[in-house]
């Protein structure tokens, strides 16, 4: 280390800061200095299918020099994408805008439906030298329902019938085509495929809407599967949650909108010439019943290969045996676009070993716990029926256990086995089965069959399905059992991600509330969410009733609108918003579900006026204790009341903004007298969630935090640094004591082994996150849940101390404060911001800690680090001292521009 000069970073101005770290960081001269990269259309890379008529375009720099910076955009958006790589937009071409926006709501001529436009940004870097970006693009969709060509059809049979059906259509391309997309609106399930090819990866489209409500549709570019001449359109269509055969204790049987599926697709073939055909769906199309005999979202899937129709999505098909269809009226009035990361076969995982138990069972075991599905490859004589149990647990003989997952299952009889796969053999060698229209939460699949049958461990792998939602965020650190759980919250998050997120993927899969508010920073930390969380607060609109109340699952058949669905569960409808406009900076979420938080946050209001409010669950599946349901449910509301206030400031309404800031003071104020002791520092009798919540959720007045926190830190040491929460404390606990002077207690939580813990499920083998602490429960014991999962986000907001700042959001600030806990070598934290990749990575050396950090072009960082005042610490090997000015003991403050940084403090 070198002594150049001693600086006060507190009172360095921002670019001086860079320019004195520049001649540290030479710029390769190859490598353009500023490139803005990352173009993405309402948060999707050259997206199709876009409705919107004023799209949000975003990018970031990639530019690696000290203190890179946008200082102005201009953008251009045209359909001919020559003319737009030359800079020339004929549909908007914007001003150069002084301003480090990087997200922008496109204000050009209005957009024309089926239209590819293409874009592009030039960026003003630092030094206000422009760089211009690749040419991206976007497409539009229908755009208008007007726009729909064909009519709804099905095959006119009845809801109870099981077989899922086929339709096809065979039509001439009589001219040389240049382009093709079927639009395809779907109430329940669909694959399709042209000529014989299934089009595109995705699985288990349109994803889950109230279909009475709102009904997606997707776009697919099939330019590659037409022909010349004679083609064939073929569709196959699952029941999904629209005709939920099977029957548990959440009434989806009795959904209002259920009905045999149904489909509107048009297939827009634009030829060489310019001249457009649209073959639509009718009553030309033909239909016939597929060797899909039975499919259910929620159980499983049944295939006979012995009736197969070779060639039935094939233009010589002879198809005179089919039905026609029938036409239906649209389930309902919006059918708009799916504008989603969809759901995919993301991972293959093969078996990692089979045990033969008998000449006709097999087990295998993929070694970790997933959702998603099993494929068998498997030869035997026509007419062999296998049986493919799915499940999380193995009983003593070896065989699949399904009693902690099937618990609210009410089969009528016993043809609907549950997380039972049936594929019954044509016998024609080698034969191939995985569902399509179904998912399951396993391990373990326990393979039987009706004659004995040689299977080794490549017969069968499973593959990890979810939303194929982009990684953003990385944690590495010396302890493994830490990597570990922060693994194993990913495995359950992204195991409860299906377009809108779930409890759990075996025993549920409802969008139960309570558990996805509890796990959204883990989500968006970890993955870019924005566009299935848009998605589903259009779900919570669509199910908000008129008064205000929300259901406690969304979607629902009409359940959960009389149970569980307090403030403490249905909160989503203002923290997810909220959340998202933290990590995004974008605030048309919040617009969009303004009036919906204030009829909740009304309806509240209506109900308890004093400010106090009991309903609610309370601290859900607790270790032991149980805290008073007023206390927690008040506090969400109390949040509730203060994120509409923020949103009100926000979006410009002063008088809302004053109203709700007026109630949320209402409500702490009632909560503080009835709850808080100002003598002891004590919450209701000083229980972990009792302290942690009104510490975490800032009810705490601020001359009472630091004995509340005291408090809290002496409870959990009491309870010898174990768990004693639910749900609602799990939230708070961690993030409560690393914020208020007790980093170190909670690192001994996180990295805690014993029960109970998450590190107790950890060395227990656990891949996934479980609903309940002891790991033989005997009730809430799915092995597959996040409603525990916070502790992922809190890797990142308190070991790499990377938060995004309220007052600049979107990361355009990242509030940087790490805790440098002893249990430690090394933590590292990384987060592809919307601005760029943001690491906190830190170090022990024999001098101390070693703290590197990048800060992302077009950013800035507020770096707290916990140094005391006149120790030293070392920048970029230069001397730096805290501020004089800064008062005695407090935590010296850096103000960072874009950069990589190298600390030395000294032993902490
Ligand atoms: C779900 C939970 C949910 C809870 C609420 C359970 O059955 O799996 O995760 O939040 O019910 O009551």
């Amino acid at each position: 280390m070198i002594f150049r000069s001693s600086i006060s970073f507190c009172q360095v101005p921002l670019l001086t800061l860079c320019l004195l770290l520049g001649s540290q960081y030479p710029t390769q001269a190859a490598a353009p200095p500023c490139l803005p990269v990352g173009l993405r259309c309402e948060y999707l890379p050259n997206p199709l299918g876009i409705d919107a008529s004023r799209p949000r375009l975003s990018w970031y720099l990639q530019d690696t020099r000290p203190g890179a910076r946008q200082r102005a955009y201009q953008i251009r958006v045209g359909t001919d994408s020559l003319a737009v790589g030359r800079g020339q937009g004929t549909s908007w071409q914007s001003t150069q805008t002084k301003t480090d926006q990087s997200l922008v709501t496109y204000q050009g001529k209005a957009l024309e439906p089926f239209t590819r436009y293409f874009w592009s940004v030039t960026v003003w870097d630092k030094d206000n030298k422009p760089a211009t970006s690749a040419v991206a693009s976007f497409e539009t969709g229908l755009m208008d329902a007007k726009n729909w060509q064909g009519t709804w059809i099905s095959d006119g049979n009845d809801v109870a019938l099981k077989p899922a059906p086929y339709f096809r259509k065979v039509f001439t391309a009589a001219k040389k085509i240049k382009s093709a997309r079927a639009y395809v609106a779907v109430a329940g399930l669909y694959e399709l495929y042209l000529n014989g090819q299934k089009i595109g990866n995705h699985r288990l489209d349109p994803t889950y809407t109230r279909f009475d409500r709102r009904t997606l549709y997707l776009t697919h570019d099939v330019t590659a599967q037409l022909q010349a001449g004679q083609n064939a359109i073929g569709v196959l269509l699952g029941n999904g949650w629209y005709n939920h055969q099977s029957t548990a204790v959440w009434y989806f049987d009795k959904a209002p909108w259920r009905a045999r599926p149904t489909f509107c697709l048009d297939l827009r073939i634009t030829y060489e010439d310019g001249s457009v055909e649209t073959i639509g769906s009718n009553r030309s199309w033909k239909t016939a019943l597929s060797p899909v005999i039975f499919n259910s979202i929620y159980t499983a899937e049944h295939y006979d290969a012995r009736l197969e129709q070779p060639g039935w999505n094939t233009p010589d098909f002879d198809d005179t045996k089919w039905k026609n269809t029938t036409h239906r009226s649209a389930p309902s009035q919006q059918i708009v676009s799916q504008t989603l990361h969809p759901i995919r076969n993301v991972e293959a995982i093969p078996a990692q070993s089979v045990k033969k138990l008998n000449d006709t069972t097999y087990v295998f075991d993929l070694g970790r716990n997933i959702a998603g599905i099993s494929q068998i490859s498997v030869q035997g004589p026509a007419g062999t029926t296998l049986r493919l149990k799915h499940g999380e647990r193995l009983y003593d003989n070896g065989r699949v256990d399904l009693s902690n997952i099937d618990v609210h299952y009410r089969p009528t009889d016993d043809a609907d086995p549950f997380q039972t796969d049936i594929f019954i053999l044509a016998g024609k060698g080698e034969e191939r089965f995985m569902p399509r229209f179904n998912y399951k939460g396993f391990q373990y699949v326990e393979v039987t069959s009706s004659q004995p049958l040689s299977l080794t461990q490549e017969s069968l792998k499973g593959y990890f399905m979810h939303s194929d939602v982009p990684p953003v965020g990385r944690v590495r650190s010396s302890n493994p059992t830490l990597d570990k759980i922060w693994w194993a919250t990913n495995n359950a998050y992204l195991s409860n991600l299906f377009g809108y997120p779930t409890d759990c993927p075996q025993r549920e899969k409802n969008g139960w509330t309570g558990d996805a508010h509890i796990a959204i920073e883990t989500g968006l930390y970890n993955f870019d969410g924005i566009t299935v969380y848009e998605k589903w607060m259009a779900d919570h609109r669509d199910e908000q009733q008129p008064n205000g109340v929300l259901p406690a699952i969304i979607p629902t058949s009409g359940w959960g609108y009389h149970w569980a669905n307090g403030p403490d569960w249905t909160s989503t409808i203002a923290l997810i918003p909220w959340n998202i406009y933290l990590f995004y900076g974008d605030t048309q979420i919040l617009r969009d579900n303004y009036d919906n938080i204030k009829r909740y946050v009304d309806y509240i209001h209506q109900q308890s006026p004093g400010g106090l409010t009991a309903w609610g669950l309370g601290d859900w599946v607790p270790v032991k204790s149980k805290s008073p349901v007023e206390l927690t449910s008040s506090a969400y509301y109390f949040v509730d009341a203060r994120i509409l206030a923020q949103a009100a400031k926000l979006l410009d309404k002063p008088a809302d903004h004053q109203k709700y800031t007026a109630l949320a003071e209402q409500i702490k104020s009632a909560i503080n007298a009835k709850y808080l002791d100002t003598s002891t520092g004590l919450y209701g009798s000083g229980l972990q969630t009792e302290l942690s919540v009104p510490l975490h959720w800032g009810l705490v007045p601020d001359e009472h935090q630091a004995a509340v926190a005291q408090n809290l830190a002496r409870r959990v040491a009491a309870d010898g640094y174990h768990l004693d929460v639910g749900l609602l404390g799990t939230k708070a606990l961690l993030n409560a004591l690393s914020e208020n002077g007790h980093a170190e207690t909670a690192y001994q939580l996180a990295a805690q082994e014993t029960f109970p813990s998450w590190g107790w499920w950890i060395v227990n083998g656990a891949t996934t996150l479980y609903e309940n602490w002891p790991i033989d429960a005997k009730s809430d014991i799915s092995m597959n849940h996040i409603m525990f999962g916070e502790i992922g986000a809190w890797f990142y907001k308190a070991l790499g101390g990377i938060k995004p700042d309220p007052e600049q959001p979107g990361f355009k600030n990242i509030l940087l404060e790490p805790h440098f806990v002893k249990g430690l070598n090394h933590f590292e934290a990384s987060y592809l911001s919307p601005r760029g990749e943001v690491l906190s990575a830190w170090q022990r050396t024999e001098l101390g800690i070693t703290y590197r950090v990048v800060v992302p072009p077009n950013a800035t960082a507020t770096l707290t680090l916990p140094a005391a005042e006149g120790s030293t610490m070392y920048l970029n090997e230069k001397l730096v001292k805290p501020s004089p000015t800064s008062p005695k003991n407090a935590k010296p403050v850096h103000r960072l521009t874009a950069g990589t940084y190298r600390f030395e403090l000294p032993g902490l």
